[in-house]
Order: C-alpha cells, then sequence, then structure tokens
C-alpha cells in the first residue's frame, strides 16, 4: 500500500512508523488515521518486525493532535463516530498489537497525539516535546482513550490537573509523572529507542506477545489478567521458543529467537 501521510520503514528485525504531515504539525487526520491502520494491521502480521517505533517527522512535534480543521462542524453524533472509530481502529489496535509499539516524542504530543502515545507500549522523549490534553481549551473532552490512559499512567489528580487546566508538561515533568521511561537529546531520541529494541530482539517474540496481553488486562474490567496469565503461562510450555530458551540457559548459551 502507498501512503501519502506517513513513512513506513523496515530495519533489520524492527520498523519505524513517521507521521509525516509537517505542516500541519502532523495533525491526525482521517487519512492518515486510516494509513496509520493499515500499517500497523500489516506489521502486526510480520513475522520478521519484532517492535515498532513511531515518531512524528520534523523537529517540532511528534502529534499536534487530532486535525481540528475536519470536526469544527460535526454534530454530536458525527463526533461520537469519530471517537468510537479512531478508538477501535487506531488507539485499542496499537494497544493490543503482538509486538512492543514505542512511542518516540520528538515534540509536541497533544490531544490525540498524546493519546496515540499513551496507546504504545511505552514511550521515550527527547528533552524538547511537549505534552498535554487541551481538548477542554476546545470545548471538547479527549475522545481518543485519553480520560481513561492518563489517570492509569500518571495517576487521577495529575490526570485531572493536567486535563483541567489545558497545560502542557516537558519531557522531565513527564518522566517524573511516569508518563515517559526515557529522556534524550532529540538528535539521540531514534537511537536511545533502537537501543531498546536491540535488548528486545534478544527474548522470545511469542512471549512477548503473551506477556502483552497478560499486562493489557490489568486494565479490563471485562478479563481477570490473573487468570490471563495463568493460562498465557501455561501457553508458552512446550513452544519452540520455549523449549529452546530454556534448553539455551541449561546448555550456558544464548537462545536463538
Ligand atoms: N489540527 C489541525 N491543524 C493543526 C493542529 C491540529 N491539532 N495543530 C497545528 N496545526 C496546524 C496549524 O493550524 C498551522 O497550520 P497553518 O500553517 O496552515 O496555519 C500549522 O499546523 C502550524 O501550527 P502553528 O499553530 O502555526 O504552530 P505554533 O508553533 O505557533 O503552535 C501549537 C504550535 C502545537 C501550540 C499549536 O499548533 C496548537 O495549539 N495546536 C493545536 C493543539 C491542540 O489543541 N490539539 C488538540 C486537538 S483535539
Amino acid at each position: 500500500m502507498k501512503f501519502d501521510n506517513i513513512l513506513l520503514e523496515k530495519r533489520a528485525g524492527f520498523a519505524q512508523i513517521t507521521i509525516n504531515r509537517p505542516k500541519k504539525l502532523n495533525a491526525l487526520n482521517k487519512e492518515t488515521i486510516l494509513e496509520l491502520h493499515e500499517a500497523f494491521k500489516s506489521l502486526n502480521d510480520d513475522q520478521e518486525v519484532r517492535a515498532i517505533i513511531l515518531t512524528g517527522s520534523g523537529d517540532k512535534a511528534f502529534v499536534a493532535g487530532a486535525d481540528i480543521s475536519e470536526f469544527a462542524d460535526f454534530s454530536s453524533e458525527q463526533g461520537g463516530e469519530l471517537a468510537r472509530k479512531g478508538q477501535e481502529i487506531l488507539f485499542n489496535f496499537v494497544e493490543n498489537m503482538s509486538k512492543p509499539v514505542i512511542a518516540a516524542i520528538n515534540g509536541y504530543a497533544l490531544g490525540g497525539g498524546l493519546e496515540l502515545a499513551m496507546a504504545c507500549h511505552f514511550r521515550l522523549a527527547s528533552t524538547n516535546a511537549k505534552m498535554g490534553l487541551p481538548e477542554v481549551s476546545l470545548g471538547v473532552i479527549p475522545g481518543y482513550g485519553g480520560t481513561q490512559r492518563l489517570p492509569l499512567l500518571v495517576g487521577k489528580g495529575r490526570a485531572m490537573e493536567l486535563i483541567a487546566t489545558a497545560s502542557m508538561i516537558g519531557a522531565d515533568d513527564a518522566k517524573a509523572y511516569g508518563l515517559v521511561n526515557h529522556v534524550t537529546a532529540p538528535e539521540e531520541l531514534i537511537a536511545a529507542t533502537e537501543k531498546i529494541i536491540s535488548r528486545i530482539m534478544r527474548n522470545s517474540p511469542m512471549a512477548i506477545s503473551a506477556a502483552i496481553r497478560a499486562v493489557n488486562d490489568v486494565y479490563r474490567e471485562d478479563k481477570n489478567g490473573f487468570e490471563t496469565e495463568i493460562t498465557e503461562f501455561g501457553n508458552c510450555f512446550g513452544t519452540e521458543e520455549f523449549i529452546e530458551g530454556t534448553t539455551a540457559f541449561l546448555e550456558k548459551r544464548k537462545a536463538n529467537f
């Protein structure tokens, strides 16, 4: 598939998706959301890809939010549908990917941009990153999961303050809040993310997928995460990767996954 709004690059064992509308600070319009869905779907099925970096093009923004020009005249029904469809095809889809998706936040991550970064499995930020959910300043609330994922990551009080004040925080505060795991200089952001990926790639992709499913069930009321863990743990036994991992340990060599 040809993409007009994103760049998809495959490297040795992993992929990078770059949202590429720098003149609009990579704002998420409908087409970009559809293209991201297609790209993530194809990478989810691609056995050669074991982790994904998501970033924004240019040096100013990861994503400055949903594209405000597209929904300014929406009705209540259209607004609800926009949020429902977006959550389903992109935000929840990313969260439930079978391999780690890592947000490399290289500038503004606002509204839908921060929501997209929060749907990723974890986040790094460059020192110039600015994060926030400014929707209430537009007379609306976050609609792509922001009211749910932000409190889980930073706690209810901090989330309430960030949302109600529509304010932005910088990378160091985001790290102190637990919103991002690491802060780097802008020119080192992708290399730092790749370094983490090289460590992920030493491990069993099958076990990582199972761990993602188990961790995600912490947050689902319709699932018991402990039960998921028991099932997923049991399912690992007897698989080729389990045999390779345990045999390699016993033979005092590195596992080859
Ligand atoms: N939707 C649509 N277009 C957006 C956008 C968004 N969320 N964010 C930025 N843009 C566009 C601007 O309209 C501008 O386009 P133009 O050059 O055609 O006028 C371009 O991107 C550059 O943005 P600009 O505002 O000129 O940059 P800035 O450096 O002065 O300010 C921001 C940067 C991020 C503070 C500012 O763009 C902003 O507040 N954006 C909206 C953030 C937001 O509310 N997001 C939540 C949406 S639900």
